[in-house]
């Protein structure tokens, strides 16, 4: 369905049909816009920057490009095309007609579902609001910048359904998403990962990376709800959400080229004596923000999980797709469990594991990316590989937190941890030489000495665009 530009919130959901819907969320957009100004990037609003908006929802060319100034972009409410008569993908209710309202029995954990999702989009901008001030080019700013709009953008989507489908419940929700914070002591975001700093632009790059997989596999999740309203609102963020995972994934890429240039210039091999970044730290930024965004699927066990997937507001990764059984009954997984000291495995309810069979799908994808990685690296010469460690590593949720792991994901005591944690993570001291390297480059076409120029520009643009352009 094309998106009607000429109210005041763009949308496909003809929003002008229902007045009060409408009313509402008019009342609800000068504070969204509020809160942009007061936490959204700082410094840089009244810059042109060259952004996309969405001018459809059909696959393919949807994207307009130009100059906007960020408050000046139409975050709307932008939902996938119906699917004419779509059924329930998985769950006791698989096959039945999907769910137009809520049904009444799942109204609170739904509500839950989509808050909790809702609440990651404006904690990323949060977290990255500072990062324009140290951008390594004007390609990269202008790259954060898209990923801020959009997350801003996702949470316009989730705030629509709580909005249309929740009454004063639902509205009271969308008020609070404007008042929790970042990693604030009183308000904190719900999530852990969504507390913690974005200070320097590696973090950044693992976290579109690693994070926005996750909320990858968190809207898969979701398109496969048998609440079909929901499942259109994700199906669409899905493909506004690939561009921030290309901009994790060659973001890192660019990073570990220029680390073994580096490494290769010197004659000790030392990159950080060339004003680089050493690959063993790329490395130690890949293992922490894998290993906090595993935690965010939530227990490898969990009776909640069994809950959602059968009443059918969950699925597995292309559920509907890739199954041909969805009721996941009287089938177990296998999973390694830490029992007497040591790890052994353990067959559980399938429905009761389907935490980890997306945390599984999702690991599986980030692989991929790994191995690409690892092609650029051995383009460049150099005999270092990064990894992923093991899924038991360094976790602070689910089953395996509270024991320490090495990298491999065999156990060892806890002194043993305290011992090596710097070699497998950032120490303090990594920390503050990375923040050292973060200065702006603000010269079109110019990059920072640590990262490698990106191959192609935006939209066919060379990459010495001026994609912003200062007021
Ligand atoms: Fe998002
Ligand atoms: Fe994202």
């Amino acid at each position: 369905m094309a998106i009607n530009y000429d109210d005041r919130i763009p949308n496909n959901v003809n929003l002008s049909g229902d007045k009060r819907l409408q009313r509402a969320l008019e009342t609800w957009q000068p504070a969204f816009l509020d809160w942009w100004q007061d936490v959204g990037p700082e410094g840089f609003q009244k810059d042109d920057v060259y952004l996309r908006t969405a001018i459809s929802t059909a696959p393919g060319g949807w994207a307009h490009f130009g100059h906007v100034k960020m408050p000046d972009y139409r975050w709307g409410i932008f939902l996938e095309d119906a699917v004419p008569d779509r059924r329930i993908p998985g769950g006791d209710h698989a096959g039945e007609p999907v769910w137009q309202e809520v049904p009444g029995e799942y109204r609170n954990t739904l509500r839950r579902i989509i808050v909790t999702q809702a609440d990651t989009e404006p904690a990323s901008v949060e977290q990255q609001r500072w990062l324009g001030k140290t951008a390594p080019s004007m390609y990269d700013m202008r790259n954060l910048f898209q990923v801020n709009v959009e997350e801003g953008r996702h949470l316009w989507a989730m705030v629509y359904l709580l909005h249309a489908y929740f009454g004063k419940d639902g509205r009271d929700e969308a008020d609070d998403l404007l008042a929790r914070r970042s990693g604030d002591a009183d308000k904190p975001r719900i999530l852990d990962a969504f507390n913690q700093p974005c200070p320097d632009w590696l973090t950044f790059f693992c976290f579109t990376m690693f994070t926005d997989r996750d909320g990858k596999y968190q809207l898969g999740a979701l398109a496969e709800s048998g609440f079909d309203p929901l499942a259109r609102t994700c199906g669409f963020m899905l493909t506004e959400e690939a561009h921030h995972l290309s901009v994790g994934e060659l973001g890192v890429e660019r990073v570990l080229r220029r680390s073994a240039q580096l490494t290769k210039l010197d004659p000790n091999g030392d990159a950080r004596a060339q004003g680089g970044i050493d690959l063993p730290t790329v490395q130690k930024w890949i293992s922490y923000w894998f290993s906090y965004s595993l935690d965010l699927f939530g227990s490898e066990l969990s009776s909640n999980a069994a809950d959602f997937f059968g009443a059918g507001l969950k699925g597995r990764w292309n559920e509907a797709k890739d199954f041909t059984e969805h009721r996941a009954l009287d089938q177990y997984y296998r999973l390694p469990v830490v029992k007497n000291g040591s790890v052994v495995e353990d067959e559980v309810p399938l429905r009761n594991a389907m935490n980890e069979v997306l945390r599984q799908s999702y690991i599986a994808d980030c692989q991929r990316v790994v191995k690409r990685w690892n092609a650029a690296l051995e383009q460049e010469g150099t005999d270092f590989r990064v990894s992923l460690p093991s899924s038991r590593f360094f976790r602070r949720q689910g089953i395996y937190a509270g024991h320490d792991f090495n990298r491999e994901g065999d156990l060892i005591g806890s002194e043993a941890w305290q011992r090596q944690q710097d070699e497998w993570l950032p120490s303090a001291a990594d920390r503050a030489y990375v923040a050292s390297l973060m200065h702006a480059v603000t010269e079109p076409g110019q990059m920072a000495h640590w990262i490698a120029p990106p191959r192609k520009g935006i939209n066919g643009q060379d990459v010495a665009f001026e994609y912003v352009r200062h007021a």
